[in-house]
């Protein structure tokens, strides 16, 4: 017999694997965790009550990210974490381990190396959140392979709100998006520009207008997809027992704007369920970078 679970409701034993980000941006990972491999049960968490990070302190970033994630492990036990976030990720690879789980836990990171070769003499720019660009592990990388390439680092956060703003249905043009830009590099530069590095999770979903503002960038490199290949190389395809339809649940770590995400994730085949059961520290919002 088949068995119709609730939407937004994890199936008894589930073991989801889980998709986390501050906002959409990680669903450009979960499209093809989908895509890949359909039989997985997905729980995305979104850290709305902390959204943005790109402009977040480091350290009282790194322990809210912890403190979420050991709720999500708590509540959900999943096969794995995919820390569908460069931002995040870049601030917590050092410190991984500080985790306490056994769950395997896979992160983003701009793939600077790969970038630098495929232009090889020509000019990268790494599009990311000012928080990326500033982690120490991004510009040793960026140093050991700028004789390959030239590196340009640009933190773009007005992207990720034009990308929220776009996957919530309302019209973002390629002027708004080279208007953003302009404010963090001069359009004569990115005329320059032959290969352009998605750093942030968000920024695929802006792919049609960053090609107007980057004309002659043929390389753009968007890391969601191998993340998805090596999630899915160590997580073995589970055996259901019964037909079951697959759960997309979403968890949100804060209420204050449900009602306008609720339907961007159902868009996506993410149904949200019940809030995180997780007390946000609000006080250390104060710790915002200017
Ligand atoms: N999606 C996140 C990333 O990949 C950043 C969005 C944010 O600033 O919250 O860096």
């Amino acid at each position: 017999m088949n068995t119709t679970y609730l939407p937004g409701a994890l199936p008894p034993r589930s073991r989801p694997i889980v998709i986390y980000d501050s906002g959409v941006g990680g669903l450009t990972v979960a499209r093809h965790l989908v895509q890949l491999r359909p039989s997985e049960d997905l729980l995305y968490v979104a850290d709305n009550g902390w959204f943005p990070y790109g402009d977040k302190r480091d350290m009282a970033l790194r322990s809210r990210i912890y403190g979420v994630l050991d709720a999500v492990i708590e509540s959900a036990d999943p096969r794995a974490i995919v820390i569908a976030c460069n931002t995040a990720s870049t601030a917590l690879i050092a410190t991984l381990s500080d985790l306490a789980t056994d769950v395997p836990v896979f992160t983003v990171t701009p793939p600077i190396e790969q970038t630098a070769k495929a232009v090889a003499g020509g000019t990268v720019v790494l599009l990311a959140t000012p928080s990326t660009v500033r982690r120490s592990m991004v510009r040793r990388l960026v140093n050991e392979h700028s004789a390959v390439s030239r590196f340009e680092l640009v933190g773009a956060m007005d992207l990720v709100h034009l990308a929220e703003r776009k996957l919530a249905g309302h019209q973002v043009t390629a002027e708004e998006v080279v208007e953003a830009l302009d404010q963090v590099i001069p359009s004569s530069r990115r005329d320059e520009v032959d290969g352009v590095i998605l750093g942030c999770t968000h920024f695929p979903w802006l792919l049609d207008e960053l090609r107007t503002a980057f004309p002659r960038a043929l390389v753009w490199s968007d890391p969601a997809r191998e993340t998805a290949e090596q999630v899915l190389e160590q997580i073995p395809v589970r055996v259901r027992p019964t037909r079951e339809d697959v759960a997309r649940v979403l968890y949100l770590t804060s209420d204050h704007n449900r009602e306008e995400l609720r339907p961007v994730f159902a868009r996506q085949g993410f149904w949200a369920g019940p809030s995180l059961p997780f007390s946000a520290n609000e006080q250390l919002l104060s710790l915002q970078t200017g």
